[in-house]
């Protein structure tokens, strides 16, 4: 059997959930309040629920850019392009910094350099990736010195923590998103926490201004959900979809490749578009609430298998593991591998029937959307050519982990 690169993480009883109410049999009154509550308690933070994370984004930022009259936000371009559009629209100057060395974060020295050239900071957003940046402790010390505050983007580590606290429960702001494609998964979904609670009760009437996604729209998420699950359910995947992606990767047919890419349209935003502004559904917060009752079981299985990733791929010529996966905080959503031939890799791992992927981020920094704000983060650029991510979500067999990395092993060899 040929394993996809990923599986969503709703699950049947959620899909119900949908369901039942887009017939009208149950509103699922009261979760979203459930689920608030729940999360503060986790946090201890105040926390607002909203229909997208980068909706969070966008009004915290707006909201402290109108309060200090600054506008530079300190951030790494490593990150999905539309955060850096969510920055430009809420009247924010994206800083770009770029990571320190083999890491996929910058570092402290990269933050303490940024401030003392930039007087006009409203904030720094830290993007938390498989695991927490390790000097997070030293560069939010920093920023408080200097009076900035530190947002946390904890969309894609929901779950982890660092140095015992929980991600999202260390900086003044914090994002989490619970879309389609995230470990605790609804359709859309976003929360925005933190202990500011004048912030908070702006943000709650921002919200409550936006209409309700419709049961129409919910409808068709679903259908969009269902159809992402029959193309990754691993028996329709062995007999067509691999093949049909791999074909593609191989001979690069661009349409084919591009189907699977959430970076297509890649432009400026200046303004939130409207689609957007939308309010989160009570369903969608009773299958969030659902989906946090696996978060952690969920997080150690992956964490167990990028274990085994990194005792098999140390060192090896011309692939560096960046990180040593912690049992008791990584988020680990996949498990990332510098490779220098990346390209040929991935297209070897193909062939072999180990689906993986280039990542969707990319070095917004010099994306030709984002010209105005271009700066050099030369590390970045490597980053984005050189990384592959590997599976690690449950139910991704052991078997296959340690083929993908024998194969691997295979065609690097050992350091002297
Ligand atoms: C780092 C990061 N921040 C923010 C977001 C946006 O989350 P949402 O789709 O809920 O707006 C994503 C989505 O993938 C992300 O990867």
């Amino acid at each position: 059997m040929i394993y996809p690169r990923f599986r969503l993480y709703t699950r049947f009883l959620q899909y119900l959930q949908a369901f039942v109410y887009i017939l009208g049999f149950r509103r699922y009154r009261g979760t979203r309040q459930t689920l608030e509550q729940t999360l503060a308690a986790d946090l201890q933070r105040e926390v607002v629920v909203f229909n997208q994370c980068r909706v969070g984004i966008y009004h915290v930022l707006n909201e402290l850019i109108r309060r200090t009259g600054r506008q530079e936000v300190l951030m790494s371009p490593y990150t999905l392009f539309d955060v850096v559009n969510m920055v430009i629209a809420a009247g924010g100057i994206p800083r770009f910094i770029d990571v320190d060395g083999e890491s996929l974060h910058p570092g402290l020295g990269s933050f303490s350099k940024a401030l003392r050239k930039k007087k006009n900071v409203v904030a720094a957003l830290v993007t938390h990736y498989h695991q927490a940046a390790p000097d997070l402790a030293g560069i939010h010390a920093l920023l408080k010195k200097s009076g900035i505050p530190l947002l946390e983007d904890c969309a894609i580590a929901f779950g982890g923590s660092y140095r015992g606290s929980k991600l999202g429960a260390i900086g003044e702001y914090s994002f989490f998103s619970f879309g389609r494609m995230k470990n605790v998964s609804t359709f859309f979904g976003g929360a925005v926490a933190s202990r500011d609670s004048s912030m908070i009760e702006h943000l709650e009437q921002v919200d409550a201004g936006y209409p309700s996604i419709t049961r129409m729209q919910i409808f068709k998420a679903l259908i969009y959900s269902l159809i992402i699950e029959t193309i990754t359910h691993p028996i329709t995947w062995t007999l067509f979809f691999h093949h049909f992606f791999a074909y593609g990767y191989k001979n690069q047919v661009r349409w084919i490749e591009f189907l699977i890419r959430p970076d297509k349209d890649i432009a400026l935003k200046t303004e939130l578009p409207d689609s957007y502004k939308l309010r989160i559904s009570d369903v969608q917060c009773a299958m969030i609430l659902r989906g946090l009752k696996r978060e952690k079981s969920d997080r150690l299985k992956r964490v167990a298998l990028a274990r085994l990733y990194s005792e098999q791929l140390g060192g090896l010529e011309g692939i560096v593991v960046p990180c040593e996966p912690v049992l008791e905080s990584d988020p680990m959503l996949e498990f990332p591998v510098l490779a220098e031939d990346r390209d040929q890799l991935f297209l070897r791992l193909q062939s072999a029937g180990i689906d993986c992927r280039k990542y969707y981020y990319r070095d917004c920094a010099s994306l030709p959307a984002f010209q105005q704000y271009a700066a050099p983060c030369p590390r970045v650029r490597e980053l984005e050519d050189s990384l592959i991510m590997l599976s690690v979500y449950p139910g991704y067999p052991i078997r296959r982990a340690r083929r993908a990395a024998r194969i691997i092993r295979e065609s690097h060899r050992a350091k002297a």
